[in-house]
């Protein structure tokens, strides 16, 4: 069932677990990451970045992909496909008309006023049609889509005042997670992160997720935290499989063999991670 993220994520938040914001990059990966998540019967959260569904073709191409996968594979879990990091309302509403069920609109690069300004008119064209909405406040830095910023902290005042403003479903505040691979250990504002989930009723989301501790990820989701964002992870472990099966089989050229021998790392990871989050149906 293609399905917004409103009722996994407070199901989340009640039930204090994390659901698994996995990005795709092609069909292999959403056929993995279906099979997987229907296999151990967990809702899960498709991310594609706008890089991403360009390299798909669009968004009518990705919404066609993963509809046609979820009927041919008999998949039974709640599914949200969600577009990751929006940069402009016109990219949500291209989404959203090409069937999507979920948008993150991304103004974090503004000054508030302007971010809630255009998070709020996204909210707007997506709430009439069913579709969640989640912002950032503060600027999640690293590299994503190969683009690099640097971090803001987000503070308990903007996301109150960001939250309502526009009635979002979610909230992305950046508190010290980067996009890619860390320098050192992750610097997590955890009592800001409780701080705000205290004061506001909508589940927290965090970005980065790849190379954050065990313990911080334990530690995120018990204040509050009920997306994880995982991204460069999967991408790792495949690709760490595919190279060792070109060189083991340097004569390859199926590229269904070549793409597919990283579809276990990519299985196994995605178990190893819905445990860690404590994941439930
Ligand atoms: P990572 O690539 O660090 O896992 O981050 C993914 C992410 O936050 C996508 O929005």
């Amino acid at each position: 069932m293609l399905v917004n993220f409103k009722e996994m994520l407070l199901d989340a938040k009640k039930g204090k677990y994390a659901v698994p914001h996995l990005n795709i990059n092609n069909l292999e990966w959403t056929k993995y990451i279906l099979e997987k998540c229907n296999e151990l019967q967990i809702p899960v959260i498709l991310g594609v970045s706008e890089g991403a569904a360009k390299y798909m073709g669009g968004y009518n191409a990705v919404t066609g992909m993963v509809k046609g996968l979820m009927k041919d594979l008999n998949i039974t879990i709640p599914v949200c496909l969600h577009v990751d990091h929006g940069s402009s309302k016109e990219t949500c509403i291209k989404a959203i008309d090409a069937g999507f069920t979920s948008v993150m609109i991304d103004a974090s690069r503004h000054e508030l006023e302007e971010n809630i300004k255009i998070t709020k008119e996204v909210v707007d064209y997506a709430h009439e049609r069913g579709v969640s909405v989640e912002a950032e406040v503060g600027h999640i830095g690293g590299t994503e889509d190969n683009i690099t910023s640097s971090a803001t902290n987000a503070t308990l005042e903007d996301c109150l005042t960001l939250y309502n403003n526009t009635g979002i479903d979610s909230l992305a505040p950046a508190l010290g997670s980067v996009h890619g691979f860390y320098k050192g250990e992750p610097n997590l504002d955890f009592e800001t992160m409780k701080e705000i989930n205290d004061n506001l009723p909508i589940p927290l989301v965090l970005h980065g997720g790849t190379g954050i501790p065990d313990d911080k990820i334990k530690k995120a989701i018990s204040c509050g935290i009920s997306k994880i964002n995982i991204n460069t992870d999967l991408q790792s472990v495949w690709s760490k499989a595919v190279r060792k099966f070109l060189e083991e089989n340097p004569n390859a050229y199926d590229p269904r063999k070549i793409i597919g021998s990283g579809e276990q790392a990519i299985k196994n990871r995605i178990e190893e991670i819905v445990t860690l989050f404590g994941t439930k149906r």
